[in-house]
């Protein structure tokens, strides 16, 4: 069984690289070959190994400040851009010191030199003229080298911070869509071990070799999808019964009563669609056959064009809806196996 030795040496190596984090590793077998590892606090298996200094692909470590940064290209405001870096497991990002400034400064110059600045995590929305960071720090108590004559709240309508690239603050518009960069501390780094991805809400199951998450803040079906690939996964897709068997467990065991608002219960949305209308497929491309469930509720697809997003009722049924309803939602995420993942995951050491 080849998949169970490569997630076994995974785990090892993963045990490995956790240790120099004064980790206590418990390893307890559960099947022949496969453990549980669980990692408590300050014991160390094997000294000297390097630390593990992986969050996502799309950041970059930088040892003068430990931590992750991603510049990010695509201009949001400024509010948009803060929601960004929370969904990535970060947060918007501002200098905690003149070496963080410098460093990110350093990162920003060799990457990105054509942005003459981005939106940083400081703003006065909560009391104007009180800057705060969006961790809710006094702006006085972190780097706060601002422009000649800034702030100067131009027009009474400047609440929120951007860091020019001479290393400058200045308030501007809240609402003006400029680039951003997103931050993640190494020292908050939450590691989920079994499933490959510093995001702790995603569950492992052993018989499927996946993880998941259900989502318990409703969406509509595209910004579901948006979510799952910003968490680095993908709205599920079913392969078998055994699979829609879990995820109708999921569903039953999340505690969806606990949500009000406005939103369609009975169904949570999967990574199925006949958007194009040529026929029902996976977000992956591939026909329900293909995928390996076709699991259809009683008469469904019932809506035709009007409802071309695939959903899960909550038995396992397949069901259409129309895209723009609210659900709950599940995303999966595929644990990368020895091949690529601890080449990136150690790739990016310094
Ligand atoms: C682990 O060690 C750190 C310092 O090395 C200490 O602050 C912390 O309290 C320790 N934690 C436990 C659970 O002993
Ligand atoms: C980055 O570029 C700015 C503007 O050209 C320059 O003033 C600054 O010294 C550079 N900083 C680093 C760390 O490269
Ligand atoms: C989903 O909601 C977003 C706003 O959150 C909206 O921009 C988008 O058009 C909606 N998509 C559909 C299919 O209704």
């Amino acid at each position: 069984m080849c998949t169970i030795k490569a997630l076994t040496v995974l785990l090892l190596i993963q045990l490995i690289s956790h240790c120099s984090r004064k980790y206590l590793l418990k390893v307890s077998p559960f099947g022949t070959k496969e453990y549980i590892i669980i990692i408590a606090p300050n014991y160390s298996l094997l000294d000297g190994q390097p630390r593990q200094k992986f969050f996502r692909k799309d950041y970059t470590f930088l040892e003068d400040s430990q931590a992750f940064y991603k510049i990010h290209t695509i201009h949001k405001t400024w509010q948009d851009a803060k929601k960004r870096c929370q969904m990535e497991g970060a947060s918007l990002f501002y200098a905690e010191d003149e070496i963080e400034a410098d460093a990110v400064q350093g990162l920003w110059n060799k990457t990105q030199p054509q942005f003459a600045w981005v939106y940083v995590g400081i703003s006065d929305l909560l009391a104007k003229g009180v800057f705060e960071t969006v961790d809710g720090r006094p702006v006085l108590d972190i780097y706060n080298n601002w422009g000649q004559g800034e702030p100067n709240d131009a027009d009474g309508n400047e609440d929120c911070v951007i860091l020019r690239r001479d290393n400058t603050l200045n308030d501007d518009k809240c609402d003006r869509k400029y680039p951003f960069i997103c931050k993640k501390s190494l020292l908050y780094l939450d590691w989920n071990t079994l499933c490959d991805i510093p995001d702790p809400s995603y569950v492992f199951n052993k018989d499927l070799g996946k993880c998941y998450k259900f989502h318990l803040t409703p969406m509509n079906w595209t910004d579901a999808h948006a979510m799952c690939s910003i968490e680095q996964s993908y709205l599920a897709i079913i392969n078998s019964q055994a699979e829609a068997d879990y995820l109708v467990k999921v569903t039953e065991e999340a505690p969806k009563s606990k949500i009000k608002g406005n939103f369609l219960s009975g169904a949570v949305y999967l990574g199925y669609h006949n958007r194009d209308d040529d026929g029902w497929k996976t977000i992956k491309g591939t026909t329900l056959e293909e995928s390996g469930y076709t699991g259809w509720g009683n008469q469904q697809p019932d809506g035709g064009v009007n409802e071309p997003c695939g959903s899960m009722f909550y038995n396992g049924r397949l069901n259409d809806l129309g895209c723009h309803q609210k659900c709950f939602f599940i995303c999966e995420h595929d644990i990368g196996l020895l091949n690529s993942a601890v080449e990136e995951r150690f790739g990016v050491m310094e």
